[in-house]
């Protein structure tokens, strides 16, 4: 076993626990965005909480380095997927290490362990009669040769006709289907129209009675009663075994692990992820000589938790633990789910600058722990979406970690360091404020527990609020102008520092590097929740004060936006997990726009006759006049065009036109266009001025397509 992760001669609580901790592992083809961070700053919180307490925590990650769209982005780039993945891995290493992301070992799913551990499981899965091999039928690329995955087979959807949608589902009217079912189908990786191929696949039997047997025991330990629902749905009623077996296999061209005794046939991504948790584990295991077999293996007395995304609930509710279960390993003590992040009420957006990559973040110089602070003041421990709004965000930080928290210090620290040899009144240490301060940390420490971070983020402040409350009331700045008043400032200050040092403790979990700034300056030792007992003393002296961090200015989350937005234009990674946006087969270098472009390609831009309704001047843009369009729809749009040089408003008013209803919306400076109108000008506009809007025949209406 490894050292103890404190000095047990500092009050380590009896009963230590030994506890294994991940987040799901990320996709090895794109970049951590804030969608992301949201679990990992979750995780992160509670692994360093469970430290603090003394406990054996192993944070443990690892970069998802298989499947279809890491091959295809490697050949996209014209690299091998191992070079990608490893390019990516750095990425992803120095992201999280910004976020004080407290990995105890961030490894890879293409390991040697991962390979030995998801062989032993299938091994096990078969000999316990739980593979079956059978032949499915699937969408094939004839062009590319090889199986499309779902979500790389578009078309029409059979059920509304909307075009160009995933092979899965329908985005429109929500239907699922199998990508063989759309209708002029066609392979997002060549154009080619795909043609069904049989080939032998092997399946997990989840639906054999002993899985589901499991399963029913297994969700009643889940500690979210939403994710306990959902799983039950899933189950459905006792005996009428609703659970589908799952297919494992994948045929070449795959990258990933070759199923033993199958050649050409890999295992399935979402096979060797989860795996991947173990091998991270293994790997860190050796390392430090701890008991990798005691900690996994069935009857093991670890305790074993996933933090994930609500869209990911079925792999690690039903297959993960049934996995583990029949292949000889402890199962999850549980999983904890948490909700989408929006971003000012709306999904995160390229266009709109929204879709936030941690980079980005470290470009920009915003400090990573405002991030941190934020996301645990909005977190629970349900499954509800989270919204980041930055008027709110900035806000919160200033006020509640500048105007509360630092406050404390920078009102008090001088006159003590000054005044008193930076030496503290033991007898103000027992202040009936620091003892309701003391009594308050306990419950903080539980809240982060239960992953009520708001609740413990809302209980720290309420309790800052009444350290500024007494020094508002004491006024340490008009005690220092008397020197007769010397015992009282040296209390003021005194109460106030140990004051600040509890605070420092409630918010160590989300605010690390913070911590360990303010242990610096007041000399003491990492702080750990047993230290909520061991105050200041005049023995050791704090250090002068220094600023330990600043306001979130407007001119910060200007930048962080336009960076964003300007990213879009450059060679941004597509979304982790997404389709390529071009044909992979593209070489290196092809020119970005071909010559001529297929149906395909047109039919993704949404023309709709729209009726101008309302137009006016933009004020402080000589080129712009803002239109309010109907297209049909049950809300009007607005739309800024370009066109001012060529109409007067009232001239438009009432004009039938063409606009793209499809284009990502775009935040301008004098607000959101929803759309482009359509028009002509000449190839030259400087030397043939003039522009024209497109007007329908007669006959055309509102929201009416134009193909
Ligand atoms: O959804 C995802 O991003 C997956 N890469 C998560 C895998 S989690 C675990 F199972 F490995
Ligand atoms: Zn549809």
């Amino acid at each position: 076993m490894s050292a103890p992760a404190t000095d047990p001669s500092r009050g380590v609580p009896s009963g230590r626990r030994q506890i294994l901790v991940t987040s799901a592992l990320p996709y090895a083809n794109g970049q951590i965005h804030l969608g992301h961070l949201v679990e990992y700053i979750q995780t992160d919180i509670w692994a360093r909480t469970l430290r603090m307490h003394g406990h054996e925590v192993y944070y443990v990650g690892a970069d998802d380095t298989h499947g279809t769209p890491v091959m295809l982005r490697a050949e996209k780039e014209g690299i091998t997927p191992k070079a990608l993945i490893e390019r990516v891995w750095q990425e992803h290493k120095r992201d999280f290490d910004h976020f004080g992301i407290s990995f105890d070992n961030y490894y890879t799913t293409d390991s040697d362990e991962n390979r030995v551990l998801a062989e032993s499981v299938y091994g096990a899965l078969k000999d316990a009669g739980l593979i079956d091999a059978r032949e499915i039928e699937q969408a094939y690329d004839p062009v590319r040769e090889m199986f499309l995955p779902d979500r790389f087979v578009k078309g029409e959807c059979p059920k509304c006709g909307a075009k160009d949608q995933y092979g899965d589902s329908c985005e429109v009217c929500g239907a699922a289907y199998q990508p063989i079912d759309l209708v002029n189908p066609y392979s997002v990786v060549s154009g080619a129209t795909p043609v069904r191929k049989a080939s032998t696949h092997y399946f997990f039997r989840l639906s054999d009675p002993r899985c589901e047997r499991f399963l029913r025991e297994w969700v009643g330990g889940l500690a979210q009663p939403e994710a306990a629902n959902k799983m039950r749905e899933w189950l459905g009623d006792d005996g009428d075994a609703k659970l589908a077996d799952w297919d494992i296999s994948r045929d070449a061209p795959y990258f990933g692990f070759e199923i033993p005794g199958a050649p050409g046939k890999y295992f399935y991504v979402w096979l060797d992820a989860p795996v991947g948790y173990y091998a991270s584990f293994k790997h860190l295991a050796a390392q430090r000589g701890i008991d990798f077999d005691a900690w996994v293996r069935k009857g093991s007395s670890a305790e074993q938790y996933h933090f994930i995304g609500k869209d990911i609930l079925y792999f690690h509710t039903l297959f993960w633990p049934a996995m583990l279960e029949f292949s000889g390993y402890r199962t999850p003590t549980n999983v904890f789910a948490h909700g989408f992040l929006t971003v000012d009420g709306a999904k995160m957006s390229k266009s709109r600058g929204t879709f936030i990559t941690a980079q980005s973040m470290i470009e920009t110089g915003l400090n990573p722990e405002w991030l941190r602070y934020y996301f645990a003041a909005r977190l629970n421990s349900t499954m509800e979406d989270l919204d980041l709004n930055f008027d709110d965000f900035q806000a919160r930080v200033n006020s509640d970690l500048i105007g509360k928290y630092i406050n404390i210090a920078s009102r008090t620290a001088g006159f003590l360091f000054k005044r008193f040899d930076g030496r503290v009144q033991d007898s103000a240490m027992n202040h009936p404020l620091l003892v309701s301060l003391r009594a308050g940390i306990p419950q903080i420490a539980a809240f982060y527990e239960a992953r009520e971070y708001n609740r413990a983020l809302r209980l720290t402040m309420e309790l800052a609020d009444l350290v500024n409350v007494y020094i508002d009331h004491a006024k340490p700045w008009d005690q220092a102008k008397d020197a007769a008043n010397a015992v009282a400032l040296h209390e003021t200050c005194s109460v106030s520092l140990e004051a600040f040092r509890l605070l420092t403790l409630a918010l160590k979990p989300v605010l690390p590097a913070l911590a360990k700034a303010v242990e610096g300056f007041l000399g003491i030792a990492p702080l750990q929740w047993a230290d909520v007992s061991v105050p200041l003393n005049s023995a050791q002296p704090v250090n002068a004060y220094k600023h330990l961090m600043t306001r979130v200015e407007q001119k910060q989350i200007d930048a962080l936006l336009a960076a964003n937005r300007e990213s879009l234009q450059s060679t941004a990674a597509p979304a982790a997990g997404a389709a390529p946006a071009k044909p992979a087969s593209a070489a290196p270098g092809a020119p970005a726009t071909p010559d001529t472009i297929s149906i395909d390609d047109f039919a993704k831009v949404d023309l709709r006759i729209a009726k101008i309704v309302a137009c006016r001047a933009v004020e402080g843009s000589d080129k712009l006049l803002q239109l309010t369009l109907d297209v049909g729809e049950e809300k009007t749009r607005n739309v800024f065009s370009g066109i001012k040089s060529a109409y007067q408003p009232e001239q438009l008013v009432g004009k039938l036109t063409v606009m793209v209803a499809n284009l990502a919306p775009r935040k301008m400076k004098f607000g959101l266009s929803e759309g482009m109108v359509l028009a002509a000008s000449a190839a030259d506009e400087k030397t043939e001025p003039g522009l024209y809007v497109l007007e329908p025949d007669s006959g055309a209406t509102p929201g009416m397509r134009v193909k």
